[in-house]
C-alpha cells in the first residue's frame, strides 16, 4: 500500500492533501508518512521473526535503524516507538537516538574514525555495542575503557571483501574500501580482545553497500562470516552477535525490483541455519526512502528555441543531492495532474552549478509554473543530506500520521542562519 496516492485529481500524504502543506509551510519541504515508516519496520520484523531469526536471547533480532537514513527526531520517535533501535555513526547521532527514546541497549555505534570522546560518550551512556573497524580503533576503545573503569562491549566490523554492485559510491564491502578489518585481523583482534579485561568481544559486523538490488552478494558475504563465527569458536572464543548491516535496496520508480524483505530473510536463515547465533541487522533506506517526499514547486519552464527544455524548481541540490552525487533516480509526479501531453525536460534548481540538475531528458507529464511537483522516495538520504550551500536555507519536515500533520523541523529563518557565525573582533 502507497500512503503517496492521487484522490480526486491531487496527491495526498495519507489524509492529508499535500496542496495544503505546501500552502502552510512552503516549499520546499519534505513530507513523511508515519504509516509507511510504521509499515516498513513492521514489514521487515515480522519478515524476520517468521524466517525464524532471532537475537541473543531468544527474541526478535534487533533491529537498529540506521540513523543517517532520516535523523529527525519524529521519525526516530516513531520508530523507537515500536521496538527500533539505532544504528548511529557519530555522538550527535547516538544523542539524537537517546533522544528519540531509543534506548541505550538497543544502541550500535559504527564508522571508522569514532573519537575518544565520542567513545567515553557511548559508553557512559552504556550502548549494547561498539563496531571496531580497525586495530588502532581497538586500541583506543580500550584505552578509554579502562580509563572510566567499565568494559566495552565491542563487535568486529569485518569487510567481507565482496562487491555489492550498484553506485561505487555507496558500496564499502570492498578490500579496497575503508571499511572494517580483513578476516586475517579479525581472527587476531578477536582473541587479544577477549584476554583483554577492558574489551568484551560479542561478535562480528558486516555492511557491504548500500542500496544492494540481488540477493547474490550479501549471501556471499553472509557465508563468509558465518565461516568466520565457526572459526572463532573452534579456537574457543564466544561469539554471540553477527550483526548484517542494512543494505536492502528499496523498488525506486523504474529501477530493478529489490529482493523483498521475505526473501531476504529466508536468504539469511538458510546462511545460518544451525550456527545458534543471535542476529541483528542496520536497515535504513528500506524504512525510511519510500516513506518521504520532497515537494518543490515549478518556478518556471524554460523552453531554449533551439531546444533544450528546462523545468526550474525551488528545490535544489542542497535539499535533495542524490541526483547530483550517485546519478539517483527520483520519480517527480504532479501533485494534480494537468490533461495533456507528456514532454520531455531537464528538471534543475537554482543553485549556481550544472551539478545542480535532478535529471535529464525525462519524460515529465504537462507542468506550467506555480505547479508542485513531489520527488518520491526521498525520505532517505534526502533531508539529512541536506545542506545550506548557496546560503539556502534547509528545508522543512513534516510528518503526517492520519488527517494530522506536524512541523517537525521548521524552516529557519534568514536571521537564524546569520546569527550562527561571528565576526572576529579585529573586523570590528
Ligand atoms: N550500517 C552501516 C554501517 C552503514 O554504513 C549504512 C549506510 C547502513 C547500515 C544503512 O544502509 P541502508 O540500509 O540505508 O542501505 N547516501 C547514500 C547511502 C549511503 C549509505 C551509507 N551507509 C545514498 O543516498 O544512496
Amino acid at each position: 500500500m502507497n500512503h503517496f496516492e492521487l484522490r480526486d485529481g491531487e496527491m495526498f500524504c495519507e489524509d492529508v492533501p499535500l496542496l495544503k502543506v505546501a500552502e502552510a509551510v512552503g516549499t520546499p519541504v519534505y513530507v513523511y508518512s508515519s504509516a509507511t515508516l510504521e509499515r516498513h519496520f513492521t514489514v521487515l520484523r515480522t519478515a524476520l521473526s517468521e524466517a525464524g531469526l532471532r537475537d541473543e536471547a531468544g527474541g526478535p533480532p534487533l533491529i537498529a535503524y540506521a540513523v543517517k537514513a532520516n535523523s529527525n527526531l519524529a521519525v526516530l520517535a516513531t520508530l523507537a516507538r515500536l521496538g527500533a533501535g539505532a544504528d548511529t555513526v557519530s555522538e550527535g547521532e547516538i544523542r539524537r537516538a537517546l533522544a528519540a527514546g531509543v534506548p541505550p541497549e538497543r544502541i550500535v555505534f559504527s564508522g571508522v574514525g569514532k573519537q575518544a570522546g565520542e567513545i567515553r560518550f557511548a559508553l557512559e551512556t552504556g550502548i549494547s555495542e561498539i563496531n571496531v573497524e580497525s586495530e588502532p580503533e581497538m586500541r583506543l576503545i580500550a584505552q578509554v575503557a579502562q580509563g572510566l573503569g567499565r568494559p566495552a562491549r565491542i563487535a568486529f566490523r569485518v569487510n567481507p571483501d565482496v562487491a555489492a554492485g550498484g553506485h561505487a559510491k555507496i558500496a564499502t564491502g570492498g578490500a579496497d574500501n575503508k571499511f572494517g578489518v580483513s578476516f586475517s585481523e579479525a581472527e587476531r583482534l578477536y582473541a587479544e580482545a577477549a584476554s583483554d579485561p577492558w574489551l568484551d568481544p560479542i561478535g562480528l559486523t558486516c555492511h557491504i553497500g548500500s542500496q544492494i538490488s540481488r540477493l547474490e552478494p550479501m549471501e556471499a558475504a553472509f557465508l563468509r562470516m558465518r565461516e568466520l563465527v565457526e572459526r572463532l569458536r573452534a579456537r574457543g572464543l564466544a561469539v554471540h552477535r553477527l550483526d548484517l548491516g542494512g543494505g536492502l535496496g528499496v523498488p525506486y520508480f523504474n529501477q530493478p525490483e529489490p529482493p523483498t524483505p521475505a526473501a531476504y530473510a529466508a536468504m539469511i536463515a538458510g546462511v545460518m541455519a544451525g550456527l545458534e547465533i543471535g542476529l541483528a541487522f542496520e536497515p535504513g533506506r528500506v524504512i525510511a526512502a519510500n516513506a518521504g517526499i520532497l515537494l518543490a514547486r515549478v518556478l518556471h519552464i524554460h523552453e531554449r528555441p533551439e531546444g533544450r527544455r528546462f523545468v526550474v524548481l525551488d528545490a535544489a541540490m542542497n535539499d535533495l543531492i542524490r541526483p547530483a552525487m550517485y546519478d539517483a533516480y527520483h520519480d517527480i509526479r504532479p501533485v494534480r495532474p494537468r490533461p495533456g501531453a507528456a514532454a520531455i525536460a531537464d528538471v534543475v534548481g537554482p543553485v549556481c552549478e550544472t551539478g545542480d540538475t535532478f535529471t535529464r531528458d525525462r519524460m515529465l507529464p504537462p507542468l506550467e509554473a506555480g505547479d508542485l511537483v513531489a520527488f518520491m522516495s526521498a525520505g532517505a538520504y534526502g533531508a539529512s543530506m541536506s545542506s545550506e550551500y548557496n546560503s539556502r536555507l534547509l528545508a522543512p519536515e513534516v510528518l503526517v500520521r492520519g488527517r494530522d500533520w506536524a512541523v517537525v523541523r521548521p524552516r529557519p529563518t534568514y536571521e537564524d542562519m546569520l546569527a550562527r557565525e561571528a565576526r572576529p573582533p579585529w573586523l570590528d
